[in-house]
Order: structure tokens, then C-alpha cells, then sequence
């Protein structure tokens, strides 16, 4: 049994081997080569695999599409569920999801997809020694497109090796990757943002809390606002806790200017936009314990600024005051919305895949234009 990377190559050693040779040639493509690779020959991208390949010209075609989908939807929900009727997608969860398979199956349906799941592993046939790039490879012999959720930092890589070894190349889309990258989460937070701060995300603060080392939310999320001018990151969590070295470098590679923030929460509330809250994520080891100095009180809520909002990828623990849950006149506090928000956002993004999303946005124009009651959904 061989496994390498958190990725399972199968019974056999030598076909493991040979497997792995195959793969560390992709995986010896530079960045950009790599980027090119997830595009398609009009430089759309044809995978979603990381943050790291979004420009501002998508991101804003995403969150103007997530807005245009969420009004459509109220008026015209036939239109917008005989979109994508042709297509199928396979969400392919490897690791325990709540809100993500959710969303991506919730956002699936509102574009008449035809969905299946593979969830559970012991269904598999990796329980006879199949490889995991064979079962991927049969998982895309059935279906337009998968959404994956895996242990491995570099499931992504694979998994585009995968769909490039074969010639029924899918799009691949990367719903959370080891500690890595969840691009998907990344865009659905920015669209977040977006819509508090009108589209203006130049010129702020924004802090990431928690663990930031391992937290694959803030990996992806933090390079979208390395996009923007004059930007400042804190990374406010303990030393142990503390931005990986590959992460801060990209960012400040970007100019974005990067603090790291190790003795609590409290002196960077009243400085920043945004203020991103995250959990431990202990299933990589570690204590769980969750220092009291990192924890969003209740009282910063006085100290936070008035245009600034309060985020969570969720799932949450003790890092959010309990009481922040029944305030319900404070339109800051974003992360109950952010969660409908994720399910607009996976709309988008899927019609982006599939060339749809001009057709969600020039509907809306039209429904505008002929002055129907839009509402938010
Ligand atoms: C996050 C994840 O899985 O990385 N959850 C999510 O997708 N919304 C955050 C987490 O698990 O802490």
C-alpha cells in the first residue's frame, strides 16, 4: 500500500512508482507554466484549483455574477435552472464538508445540474487497491465536471495531472486541499467584501485570525486582498500559529504590507476592514486549546470600526463570543451571511466554467431594464 503526499497511488509498488515519476514531471512546472495549464486557449480558467490564479477582472466577473444570479433567481428561477440542464458534476468529498458540499450541491441545483456524490470512501473501489488517480480518472469517464474536497496540500496539482493524462479533460475545482488552498472559499469571502464594501477594496486593513498556519481559508484568502492597493495584513495568532514563510512571501512579494500580530486580538480590532476569524485546525495535530486573548469578544464590537465586518469561514468553535450569535441589528457581523453569500458565489463560479455566467448577467440587465421588483434572495 503505497501513499505519498496523503494521496493513496494503490496496491502495487511498481505502478506506484512509475505513477509518481508521471507526476513529478507536472509537479515540476513553474507557477506560471502551471497557471497556463489551467487556462483554456482565450485565458479563461478552465480549472479552479488556487487563489493564486484569480486576477481583479474575474473576481469582479464572479461577484457581479453572484449578484445578478441572487436577483434572476427571485424572478426567473426556470431560466436560471435551464442553464446548465446538460452538464453533470460529481462532488467528490474526501474530507468532512458541511457548508461547502452543501453550497456547491444548493448552487448545482439552482443551475439545473445533474449531481452525484461520492462521499463516503468505504463505497470506493480504493478498498481494492485502485489508485486514487485511477479513481479519479473513472470519476471523470462519467461526468462534465468535479468538485473535490482531500487531505492532501497537493491534491489540486494532482488532480489537474490526472485530468491532463487523460483525453477527457474536465474542469477540476478545488474545494479544500489539505492546508494548502480552498479557492472556492476564498472567492465567496472576497464576494463577501465586495458587497460591504461596494466593490472598494483598495487602501485596507484586513486581519486573519486564528490559525494561520494551517488554515487553508486564510492561505487562499489573504493573497485575493494582495490584489489591492495599499494593503495591510495582520496575522494576528499565536507564535506557533503564526503565517507560513511561502504565504507572508507571496504577499509582500505583491506589496502588501504584512504584520504579524502574536499577543492577542484587541490592539487590531479598531484598525481593521476585516476581521477573519478561524478555528484550530487540530485534525493536522496539535493542541486544540484555543488561547482566550485571540477570541472576538462581545465588547470589540464598541471598538471595531463602523464600516468594518466581522467574517468566518465556519465551521466555529470558541473563537466568536457566543453572545455575537443573537445580535441581530448589527449589520457587521458577516459570517451567517457569508454562508448564503458561499452558495451565490459557487453559483457563479460554476457558471463561469460552463460560459454561462454572461447569460445570468445580461438576463438580469434585461429584467432591470424592464423595471421588475429585483430582490435580493
Ligand atoms: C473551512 C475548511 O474546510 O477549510 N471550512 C469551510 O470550508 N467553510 C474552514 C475550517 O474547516 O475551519
Amino acid at each position: 500500500m503505497v501513499i505519498l503526499n496523503d494521496i493513496y497511488w494503490g496496491e502495487s509498488a511498481p505502478v506506484a512508482k512509475y505513477d509518481q515519476h508521471k507526476f513529478a514531471e507536472f509537479a515540476a512546472l513553474s507557477p506560471r507554466e502551471l497557471e497556463q495549464e489551467c487556462r483554456d486557449q482565450h485565458g479563461r480558467l478552465k480549472h479552479i484549483i488556487r487563489a493564486e490564479h484569480f486576477d481583479l477582472d474575474f473576481l469582479r466577473t464572479i461577484c457581479e455574477t453572484a449578484d445578478a444570479a441572487r436577483s434572476v433567481a427571485k424572478m426567473e428561477d426556470k431560466f436560471m435552472k435551464s442553464l446548465l440542464t446538460a452538464k453533470s458534476v460529481l462532488n467528490y468529498f474526501k474530507q468532512p464538508s458541511s457548508r461547502t458540499f452543501l453550497s456547491f450541491s444548493m448552487a448545482e441545483a439552482h443551475l439545473g445540474m445533474r449531481r452525484e456524490e461520492v462521499r463516503d470512501l468505504k463505497t470506493s473501489s480504493e478498498v481494492k487497491g485502485e489508485s486514487e488517480k485511477d479513481s479519479l480518472r473513472t470519476a471523470s469517464s462519467y461526468f462534465d465536471a468535479i468538485v473535490c474536497r482531500h487531505p492532501s496540500d497537493i491534491y489540486d496539482l494532482f488532480a489537474v495531472w490526472v485530468m491532463k493524462s487523460s483525453n477527457r479533460e474536465l474542469p477540476f475545482v478545488n474545494a479544500g486541499s489539505g492546508k494548502s488552498e480552498h479557492p472556492t472559499q476564498a472567492a465567496l469571502d472576497y464576494y463577501t467584501d465586495w458587497r460591504w464594501f461596494n466593490g472598494d477594496l483598495d487602501n485596507k486593513v484586513f486581519a486573519y485570525v486564528g490559525d494561520c498556519k494551517r488554515g487553508r481559508t486564510i492561505h487562499s484568502g489573504a493573497k485575493l486582498m494582495a490584489l489591492h492597493k495599499d494593503t495591510t495584513i495582520y496575522f494576528v495568532a499565536p507564535e506557533e500559529l503564526q503565517i507560513d514563510p511561502e504565504t507572508e512571501r507571496y504577499l509582500q512579494e505583491r506589496d502588501a504590507k504584512v504584520i504579524k500580530e502574536t499577543n492577542g486580538l484587541a490592539s487590531v480590532v479598531p484598525l481593521a476592514h476585516k476581521i477573519y476569524m478561524t478555528r484550530i485546525q487540530d485534525e493536522h495535530g496539535g493542541k486544540a486549546e484555543y488561547d482566550p486573548n485571540f477570541i472576538f469578544r462581545k465588547e470589540f464590537l464598541a471598538t471595531m470600526r463602523p464600516d468594518a465586518i466581522l467574517e468566518h469561514p465556519m465551521p466555529k468553535r470558541e473563537e466568536i463570543d457566543p453572545a455575537i450569535d443573537y445580535i441581530k441589528d448589527d449589520p457587521r457581523i458577516k459570517h451567517w451571511e457569508e454562508q448564503r453569500n458561499g452558495m451565490w458565489g459557487r453559483v457563479a463560479l460554476l457558471a463561469y466554467l460552463f460560459d454561462a455566467d454572461a447569460d445570468i448577467r445580461c438576463r438580469y440587465e434585461k429584467i432591470k431594464s424592464i423595471g421588475a421588483g429585483l430582490r435580493d434572495n
